[in-house]
């Protein structure tokens, strides 16, 4: 079998992640995985069985009730399946933003989680985002980059979005929002959020999107042939 080609992208909300690695992978043809939107899904199946993300036995006993599955469109748009049922949409929101981010500190969902990221990346080229891909999830990758920019810019890009998609929220609250999962992500004993060793920084904070886009191919250019 011949070896397939990753990137590793992390970095804390908002930081253009998602948007950036969905556009690259476009170009490249490589299989984009948003991570985060498998973590989003345990939370929202938690919750829908009213279970806190903090119940470290309800979570371990309810995990196995859950399937998930991950499918793309002809768009190359990922969708997530919860024991069947697409819920790419109900899983964008602040409140499972923070519940997500509480349910991806327990050791046993993030064990499930890591089988299910690297057979993707066994069998594609990937261009994987998250807050671990780099550090835990696929140490070896090909290309490791680690994506941020201040709170303010995060949080106001972060508002935007979902304003756009007719959400009630204010930049106030996205930014505290922001500020408590950047703490919770980074400071948990399991995988926290750091930026991996050989991993290339770039801060987005004074660029516009066209522009982080032109950067991250110059740093793949570096290690694979465009
Ligand atoms: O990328 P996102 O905002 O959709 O992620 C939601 C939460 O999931 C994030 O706050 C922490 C968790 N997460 C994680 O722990 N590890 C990842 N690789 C991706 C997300």
């Amino acid at each position: 079998m011949s070896k397939t080609i990753s990137i590793a992208i992390d970095g804390p909300a908002g930081a253009g992640k998602s948007t950036i690695a969905k556009a690259l992978a476009k170009e490249l043809g490589y299989h984009y995985v948003d991570t985060g939107a498998i973590y989003r899904t345990v939370a929202y199946f938690l919750d829908l069985l009213g279970i806190s993300p903090k119940d470290a036995d309800g979570v371990e006993r309810y995990l196995d009730e859950l399937t998930i599955g991950i499918e793309y469109d002809e768009e190359g748009k990922q969708h997530m399946l919860m024991n069947g049922m697409d819920v790419s949409d109900e899983i964008r929101t602040q409140d499972i933003s923070q519940k997500a981010s509480l349910v991806s500190a327990h050791a046993v969902v993030r064990d499930v989680l890591l089988d299910m990221q690297r057979n993707v990346a066994r069998k594609h080229n990937v261009i994987m985002d998250g807050r671990d891909i780099g550090t835990v999830v696929l140490p070896k990758a090909t290309v490791k980059i680690f994506l941020t920019a201040s709170a303010e810019v995060r949080a106001k890009r972060r508002t935007d979005e979902l304003l756009a998609k007719g959400q009630k929220v204010t930049y106030e609250q996205t930014l505290k929002d922001i500020q408590q999962r950047d703490y919770q992500d980074s400071h948990r004993p399991i995988a926290p959020l750091k930026q991996a060793k050989d991993a290339v920084l770039l801060d987005t904070s004074e660029l516009d999107i066209p522009q982080v886009l032109e950067r991250m191919k110059e740093i793949i250019r570096e290690k694979i042939a465009l």
